[in-house]
C-alpha cells in the first residue's frame, strides 16, 4: 500500500493525489487536470500564464498591471456563457476579435493548427468549478 502511494506520488498523476503527498496548493478545479502537449504546453507555461496565472484566476505576475484584469476561468457563470468557438476567437484573434480588451493579445501564429488551440480550450475548461 504504501509502496503503491508511493509510486503514484512519484507520478504526480494527479492534483489530489499531490496534495496527498503534501505541499502542493490546493487545486482551483474538480476536473480532471489537462496535461497539454508541444506547442500548446510552450504556449501556456511561457505566455499565457503570465497574465492568467497558473490556476487561470487572472493573476499571472503580469496581471498586476492589465486594466481590465483577466477574469478567473475558474469563475463558473462565465464558463457557461462562453462558447468553444468564443475561447477559439479569443485565442488566435486577441480581445479585440471579441469586442474585449486588446490587452488580451492575439496568437496569430495558431491560426491553421485547431489541434494546438483545441488543447488550450481544453486547458481553459479544466480549470472551471
Ligand atoms: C499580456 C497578458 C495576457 C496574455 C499573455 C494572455 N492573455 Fe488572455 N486575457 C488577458 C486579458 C487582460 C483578458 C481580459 C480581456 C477583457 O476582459 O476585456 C484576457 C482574456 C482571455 C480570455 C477570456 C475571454 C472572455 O470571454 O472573457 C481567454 C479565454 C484568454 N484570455 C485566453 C488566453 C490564452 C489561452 C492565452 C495564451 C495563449 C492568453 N490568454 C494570454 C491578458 C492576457
Amino acid at each position: 500500500m504504501r509502496m503503491w502511494l508511493l509510486t503514484v506520488c512519484a507520478l504526480g498523476a494527479t492534483v489530489a493525489i499531490g496534495m496527498a503527498c503534501g505541499g502542493k496548493e490546493a487545486p482551483a478545479s474538480t476536473r480532471p487536470a489537462v496535461t497539454l502537449s508541444g506547442e500548446a504546453a510552450a504556449k501556456w507555461d511561457t505566455l499565457c500564464v503570465t497574465c492568467h496565472g497558473k490556476s487561470g484566476h487572472g493573476d499571472g505576475p503580469g496581471a498586476a498591471a492589465l486594466n481590465p484584469k483577466p477574469r478567473s476561468f475558474g469563475d463558473g457563470a462565465w464558463q457557461t456563457s462562453v462558447t468553444d468557438e468564443h475561447l477559439k476567437k479569443v485565442i488566435v484573434g486577441g480581445g479585440a476579435a471579441v469586442k474585449l480588451s486588446n490587452l488580451m493579445p492575439p496568437n496569430a501564429d495558431l491560426e491553421g493548427k485547431p489541434e494546438v488551440v483545441d488543447q488550450l480550450v481544453a486547458k481553459i475548461r479544466s480549470l472551471g468549478p
